[in-house]
């Protein structure tokens, strides 16, 4: 990855972080850009832009901005903002569909239309965006969620046709990932058999290689041993 420019979206939550430590390690230069503040401690080196909400094409495309005027360009987008409901249709509360198509599909929509200009002047332009597998099959109050997550699915699918040749599209789909808020959320579960930020995010640092220049269009189930 050694100079190659990465911009995270969510990336100061945990798969987010996971994401530009992992992109550092390999050499890269790293963005990570989120609605959150930018939490103290970042590693040196690091662009961070905290206070951006990506549903906003004004806020995205200025952000972008601010990568390449730092890095000189932009050669990688990792979608990784977004959010998780569970809610029963007969129980739940109908704004969520809305709420999670613009924290899930529009984020990812608005934000891969940001960075295009400037992917497309990469010699080696990615998108790696974050389904879920639970969006494959929904079972019961994963409705909305996974409604929104599919969004990212089509768009993946479609955008990667519509550069083809130019920037390869592609998105990795896990299934519980351990962090403290799943951990907090199912205290009767192994944890030791969810997938871990850390593997999560070296799927998509091969997505986003060099050496993947051949794949596009893919939506890669990162599982683990569920
Ligand atoms: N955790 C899982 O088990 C799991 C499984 C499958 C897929 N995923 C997907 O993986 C991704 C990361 O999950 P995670 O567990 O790392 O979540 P996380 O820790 O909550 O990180 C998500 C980050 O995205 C930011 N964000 C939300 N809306 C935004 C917006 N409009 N503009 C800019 N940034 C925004 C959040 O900021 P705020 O905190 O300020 O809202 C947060 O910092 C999500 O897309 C999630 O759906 C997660």
């Amino acid at each position: 990855m050694s100079g190659r420019v990465f911009a995270v979206t969510g990336g100061f939550g945990i798969l987010g972080s996971a994401v530009g430590r992992a992109a550092l390690a390999d050499g890269a230069r790293v963005a990570l850009i989120d609605a959150a503040p930018a939490p103290a401690g970042l590693p040196e080196g690091v662009l961070a832009l905290g206070g951006v909400d990506l549903t906003s094409t004004a806020q995205a495309e200025a952000a972008l901005a601010k990568v390449v005027e730092a890095f000189g360009g932009l050669d990688v987008l990792v979608n990784v903002a977004g959010g998780f409901r569970w809610q029963t249709l007969q129980d739940g509360d109908l704004d969520v569909w809305g709420k999670l198509y613009a924290l899930n599909t529009a984020t990812c929509a608005t934000t891969s239309k940001a960075a295009l200009p400037h992917l497309l002047a990469s010699k080696a332009g990615r998108i790696v965006s974050v389904g879920a597998n639970g969006a494959v099959k929904a079972v019961a109050g994963m409705g909305a969620y996974a409604a929104s997550k599919a969004g990212v699915h089509r768009l993946t699918e479609s955008l990667a046709e519509e550069l083809k040749g130019r920037v390869t599209v592609n998105a990795v789909l896990p299934s519980i990932i351990d962090t403290p808020a799943n951990r907090a959320d199912m205290p009767g579960v192994d944890p030791s058999t969810w997938v871990t930020a850390d593997e999560v995010a070296q799927a998509i640092l091969w997505l986003a290689s060099e050496q993947a220049s051949g794949v596009t269009g893919a939506l890669l189930p990162v599982v683990g041993r569920v």
